[in-house]
């Protein structure tokens, strides 16, 4: 399953579930010529970090390749987070979205009932009419 956790990945780089999260400074530090002083509060973004053309050539190409290999640097593809506060539940909600991918692909077609439906951001990432799909089962052979 490793091109469907490909595809997933790219799927939570494109649009990730957490868009970011909040943290404090415990020091003053330097970031791009910022001085951040020490008790400040901070936003690290994963949506702006997979924007990174640094990082992500074409960021808003979906291309699931990117995660081949080595897949991007370290602390680049954060839709968990990154460090001692990742989601410890990563490795599960791996499992589920690939138990779940399985099962659709390898049971069903299916089409969009509302072709190119909205995504709105509140403050999670969700198709606008709860993506609506007509499921076709595969013919048995
Ligand atoms: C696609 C699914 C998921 C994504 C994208 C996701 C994303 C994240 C991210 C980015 C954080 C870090 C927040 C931070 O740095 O402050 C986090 C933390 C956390 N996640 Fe998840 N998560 C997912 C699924 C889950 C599931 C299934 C569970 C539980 C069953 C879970 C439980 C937690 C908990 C308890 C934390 C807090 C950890 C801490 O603060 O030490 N997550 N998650």
């Amino acid at each position: 399953m490793k091109y469907s956790w490909n595809v997933a990945q790219e799927v939570l780089s494109v649009a990730p579930p957490l868009q970011g999260a909040f943290r404090e400074a415990l020091q003053d530090f330097v970031f791009n010529g910022f001085t951040i002083p020490k008790g400040w509060k901070l936003y690290w973004s994963a949506n702006s970090t997979h924007k990174s053309a640094a990082y992500f050539p074409e960021p808003q190409k979906f291309d699931p390749t990117r995660f081949e290999g080595n897949g991007p640097a370290p602390y680049t593809f954060v839709p968990f987070g990154g460090g001692p506060r990742m989601c410890p539940r990563k490795e599960y909600a791996r499992l589920e979205i690939l138990v779940f991918m399985h099962n659709l692909v390898k049971r069903f077609k299916w089409e969009a009932i509302i072709p190119d439906e909205k995504i709105v951001v509140d403050p999670l990432p969700m198709p606008a009419k709860g993506l609506p799909i007509r499921l076709f089962p595969h013919k048995k052979a």
